[in-house]
């Protein structure tokens, strides 16, 4: 059997402790499979005296994850700290520049500096493996990066993000409240670590960056994405989707159009009757649609230790696996310097389906302006209703919803705006977009 594949860990919370478990557990059937054993010689962690769950006695510590990169024992460095700069991006950049491999599940470092890091590890040979940076345990960049090469991607596009999921989902199923179901999530292990990045969307924003690139082969552009997050979602939204035939899910979308590429994260309206409406609780959907294969929708846990520590296994087995001098899977689908520059698909271009829901004070004629206000900016109505679960009372301020057909998000928004200048509107317009699978 070939010597051990030597690696140090950085970050032991969540994923890392789930990992160092993992890899004591499975220690001989790993070592089979790989063809050598996989020993942890090192980690690193803020804390040395929490209490993990796991043994590290014979493991050397290093309160820096700096100088465990920079460890001469180590062929692998392992980054599970989180965060785009800070030890993170030091300790990785340094590794790199080692020529260490490293395995990462850090999608805000790779949404910002994935391009370089990908051109650093290019040039020195090594591997820079990311599985679990994006849709946690689906093995959805091996997918992308190997298993479809040749193919042309339309659409890319997906629940990414396991705590807005779950949010979404008990609060549907269970009436929780979001700040409830965000406390369960952060329990449970889901959540970032300052879980502003889950519910705002950036989260999101950072994997589908990723993906763009792995499909469309253009340089990362994570800044360049429109972003709504799930913190203005109301239960009554919830209600009112599924009573019109939806589910209001976080989707990623990355499409090709003919002026760019379009890159999107809001909450979106998904038909009832399409298997992405039942994806539920922390799983997450990748839907990839490509012109060779068709559609392929890959469905799984999206975060939490297990799932998120069974892709970093993977990448780091397949470290292992390789062999020195081997042609290397390129980072991030095609060498680092064959890149596109990123073009940008403007928003206002967006073209589908609109729910809008609107408070109205009680007037007559509210109704008729509101479907002159659509119709002067060419959008055809699928339906427009006034809502009221509870009995009417003359006076009060009433729901109307809107469901557009296909429309220019421009002609969403000048609508909108002159309905807003009528003076009967009470707070601020929902406005939610509405996806179509490609087989709904
Ligand atoms: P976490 O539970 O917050 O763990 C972070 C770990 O990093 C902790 O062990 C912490 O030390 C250590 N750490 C933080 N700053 C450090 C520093 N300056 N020096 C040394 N150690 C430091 O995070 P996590 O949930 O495991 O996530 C880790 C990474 O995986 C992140 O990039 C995250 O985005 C990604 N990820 C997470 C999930 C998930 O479901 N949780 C899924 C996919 C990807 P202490 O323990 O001593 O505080
Ligand atoms: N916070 C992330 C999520 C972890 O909830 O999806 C997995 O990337």
């Amino acid at each position: 059997m070939a010597d051990a594949l030597r690696i140090g860990i950085a970050g032991l919370g969540t994923v890392g402790a789930s990992l160092v478990r993992i890899l004591q557990q499975r220690r001989n059937e790993l070592a089979i499979s790989c063809g050598r054993a996989i020993q942890i010689v090192a980690v690193s962690a803020r804390d040395r005296n929490k209490d993990r769950g796991v043994d590290l006695s014979g493991v050397e510590w290093f309160a820096d994850p700096l100088d465990l990169a920079a460890n001469a024992q180590i062929d692998v460095f392992v980054e599970l700290v989180g965060g785009a700069e800070g030890a993170a991006e030091a300790s990785v950049r340094a590794a790199l520049a080692r020529g260490l491999h490293v395995v990462t599940a850090n999608k805000a470092l790779l949404a910002k500096h994935g391009v370089e890091l990908a051109k650093l590890a290019e040039e020195k040979g090594a591997l820079l493996n990311y599985e679990a940076a994006v849709a946690g345990g689906i093995p959805v960049i091996k997918a992308v990066r190997e298993s479809l090469t040749g193919n042309s991607f339309s659409r890319v596009y997906g629940i990414m993000n396991g705590t807005c999921n779950y949010i979404l989902t008990k609060m549907e199923k269970e009436g929780l409240s979001f700040a409830e179901c965000l406390r369960e999530a952060q329990r449970l292990g889901y959540a970032e670590a300052d879980p502003a990045f889950d519910i705002e969307g950036n989260d999101t924003a950072h994997k589908l960056a990723i993906l763009t690139t792995l499909a469309f082969g253009s340089e990362i552009a994570a800044d360049d994405i429109y972003l709504e997050g799930i913190t203005n979602i109301s239960i009554d939204d919830i209600h009112a989707a599924a009573d019109l035939g939806y589910r209001i899910k976080l989707l990623g979308v990355a499409q090709r159009t003919e002026s760019g590429i379009e890159q999107r994260v809001h909450p979106t309206m998904v038909p009832l009757d399409s298997v992405i409406a039942q994806v539920d609780g922390v799983t997450n959907a990748v839907a990839l649609e490509s012109d060779i294969l068709g559609e392929l929708l890959m469905v799984g846990p999206g975060a939490g230790g297990n799932a998120t520590a069974s892709a970093v296994l993977g990448d780091i087995a397949d470290i292992a696996k390789s062999r020195p001098g081997a042609q290397q899977v390129p980072v991030l689908g095609r060498p680092a310097h064959l890149l596109e520059p990123y073009r940008q698909a403007a928003m206002q271009s967006h073209e589908g389906g609109y729910f809008i829901r609107l408070t109205v004070l009680d007037r007559t004629g509210v109704f008729a302006s509101v479907a002159t206000r659509m119709a002067e900016n060419g959008i055809s109505l699928e339906s427009i209703v006034q809502r009221s679960k509870t009995p009417v009372v003359s006076g009060a301020p009433q729901t109307i919803i809107l469901v557009t057909h296909a429309t220019m998000e421009a002609s969403v928004r000048k609508a909108v705006n002159s309905i807003k200048g009528e003076g009967y509107l009470v707070g601020e317009p929902q406005v939610i977009r509405i996806e179509r699978p490609k087989a709904a």
